[in-house]
């Protein structure tokens, strides 16, 4: 196996690692999660996302992926969906530990505490694998410094696709030095659309009605204690951003913090 990464680690192009796969859990037939290793003098912030890939046949093909993990972890972490015949991903699926992944050397992304101005409380709202940056932050120190409150919303079809959430959550509590910085902080805030659960509906109708923030017991959106980040689809980026403006929160970017960004979860 030395010799082959090696080997394979002399034909990479300029500016890619090749790192080796350390762990696979498959949730469902849409979701897996993995772990890889991390190269020497990578930097990242806790929320940015990356170029990962495979060699198919001789080539390389890229998608932007959320790193996972936390800037601090020694591996990197990535949660991904499989999609029949993605380009990416149907190969993605299959890999397994001691496999090689590429990863172009440049992280980048909006979903950055540094986009965001200081507030009481942060709302990370997601819907299926729009959870990634957001695994990153909330094992994030820095998140907890800056904010009093942080819940963390995840809305998926089915129970079964939020597991990599209630996973999440619980190594965070099992965690000793992550369960002291968080304390009682975080609020995860899991609903399902199509099967019956304990919370179902859609997020943004769930805030539209104020079910969410009844829920929650805390005030509806208000741009002076409340901040935002969302990931999710196109569709629910949109519909999303419309009810935090309504609310009156303006949204920011790297180059300009402000009450809320917005990143499509990345898919293929
Ligand atoms: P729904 O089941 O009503 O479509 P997907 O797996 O298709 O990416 O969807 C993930 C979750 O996002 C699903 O629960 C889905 O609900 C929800 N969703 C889809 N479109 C929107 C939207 N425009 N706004 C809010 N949530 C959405």
């Amino acid at each position: 196996v030395q010799a082959t990464t090696a080997e394979f680690a002399a034909t990479l192009p300029a500016g890619v690692y090749g790192e080796t796969v350390l762990s696979v859990k498959h949730y469902t037939d849409r979701l897996f999660r993995f772990t890889m290793t991390r190269p020497d003098g990578f930097r990242f912030r806790s929320g940015e996302f990356a170029m990962i890939g495979l060699m198919v046949d001789g080539k390389p093909i890229y998608r932007a992926y959320s790193i996972a993990s936390p800037s601090w972890a020694e591996e990197l972490e990535f949660f991904s969906i499989k999609v029949p015949g993605g380009p990416l991903t149907q190969h993605l699926q299959k890999i397994e530990p001691g496999d090689t992944v590429l990863m172009r050397k440049k992280p980048t992304g909006t979903l950055v505490l540094d986009a965001l101005t200081p507030a009481k409380r942060l709302y990370m709202f997601s819907t299926g694998t729009g959870i990634a940056p957001f695994a990153s932050l909330i094992r994030e120190p820095e998140t907890y410094e800056k904010f009093d409150e942080v819940i963390l919303t995840h809305t998926c079809r089915d129970i079964a696709e939020l597991q990599y959430g209630f996973d999440l959550v619980s190594e965070i509590r099992n965690d000793e030095l992550l369960s002291e910085v968080v304390g009682d902080k975080l609020t995860h805030y899991a609903t399902v659309t199509r099967e019956s659960f304990e919370r179902q509906g859609r997020i943004t109708d769930l805030i539209a009605s104020g079910k969410l923030f009844s829920d929650l017991g805390v005030p509806p959106l208000n741009p002076e204690t409340d901040r935002g980040m969302i990931c999710g689809s196109t569709e629910m980026l949109k519909d999303t951003k419309a009810l935090l403006e309504a609310a009156g929160l303006d949204e920011g970017a790297n180059n300009k913090p402000s009450e809320f960004v917005i990143e499509r979860a990345f898919v293929g």
